[in-house]
């Protein structure tokens, strides 16, 4: 039988990785500096975060090997500038493994931030609740994930030796980000809640007996990303805040029809909140930054 393909060191170091990231950069005015914080943001959360300063803003659809989001809801641009003074990227949509594009689309904006030298990133989501506290347009904190997709984005993925790429997910969502996430939400009263994500591959939405099973096994929201891009994102030693935005509550004993549309308006009425709590997260981490850069 053939040898699956190898990935290795090109998955990071990939010749498309480094030509989309000189592209990224050629279009980005002389002077501004380069992204520090990567911000993807999910279905109808495209608004979230205020225009960035001096911002410049790329279609993907003119980035070579940058295939846009099919998904309605999902603007498909990026968007590079200061938010409060810190050097950012703001991606509005992302590729799902349910477009059939496979793991290696669904990772790569990732490995590209990598390459431009984003250290942080924020990853946001769109999900439905499990846990039966939840409320549509609550915001949870991701402290922990579970993998249903039935796929690894790493899999023929080499570490530098040649061995498989292994990868520690104790430390998976940073845990100063989501601490600070989540004192954040307690003094604006901004509803927030740490919890489990379960990542489904999608696009078919879950019938009872899954939503249950994920209930049981520790999930407290699904959806269909974040995962393959968390997972991405820590091999390339990217720190990772998750949270996702409860967009549909179910009945774990009498599940009802779920719609994207439906989807899209709860989070477009959550994202003013997702916002403003990623514009202080981020001021926040920037000023303890700074402080412990003098301290050296
Ligand atoms: N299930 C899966 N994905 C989702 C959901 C859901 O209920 N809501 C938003 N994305």
């Amino acid at each position: 039988m053939a040898e699956p393909e190898k990935r290795g060191l090109s998955w990071s170091k990939d010749p498309m990785v480094i030509e989309v990231a000189q592209h990224i950069k050629a279009a980005t005015p002389a002077g501004t500096p380069s992204p520090r914080w990567g911000i993807v943001l999910g279905s109808g959360l495209g608004d979230a975060v205020p225009a960035l300063e001096g911002a410049v803003r790329i279609d993907m659809r003119d980035i070579p090997h940058m295939r846009p989001p099919r998904v309605p809801g999902q603007t498909g641009d990026i968007a590079i500038g200061l938010m409060d003074g810190t050097p950012c990227l703001v991606q509005r949509g992302r590729r799902h493994l349910y477009e059939g594009c496979g793991m290696d689309a669904v990772t790569f904006p990732v490995r590209v931030l990598a390459e431009l030298g984003v250290s942080h990133l924020i990853l946001t989501n769109a999900a439905g609740a499990l846990n039966p506290v939840y409320e549509t347009g609550d915001l949870m904190v991701i402290r922990d994930h579970i993998n249903l997709m039935g796929a690894d984005p790493l899999t023929g993925v080499e570490a530098e030796d040649g061995s498989p790429a292994f990868l520690d997910l104790s430390d998976a969502y940073d845990e100063q980000l989501a601490e600070m996430a989540m004192g954040i939400a307690e003094v604006e009263a901004i509803r927030a809640a740490e919890g489990v994500y379960v990542a489904v591959a999608g696009p078919s939405y879950e019938t009872g007996a899954e939503l249950r099973y994920m209930r049981v096994i520790g999930g407290d929201a699904v959806g269909m990303s974040t995962v393959p891009e968390v997972l991405a994102a820590r091999l390339l030693g990217i720190r990772v805040l998750g949270i996702s935005c409860i967009t549909n509550t179910w009945d774990l004993r009498k599940p009802h029809p779920a719609s994207h549309e439906r989807i899209l308006e709860a989070a477009g009425k959550a994202a003013p909140a997702l916002g403003s709590l990623l514009l202080r997260v981020i001021g926040q981490a920037e000023t303890v930054r700074q402080m412990k850069e003098k301290e050296t």
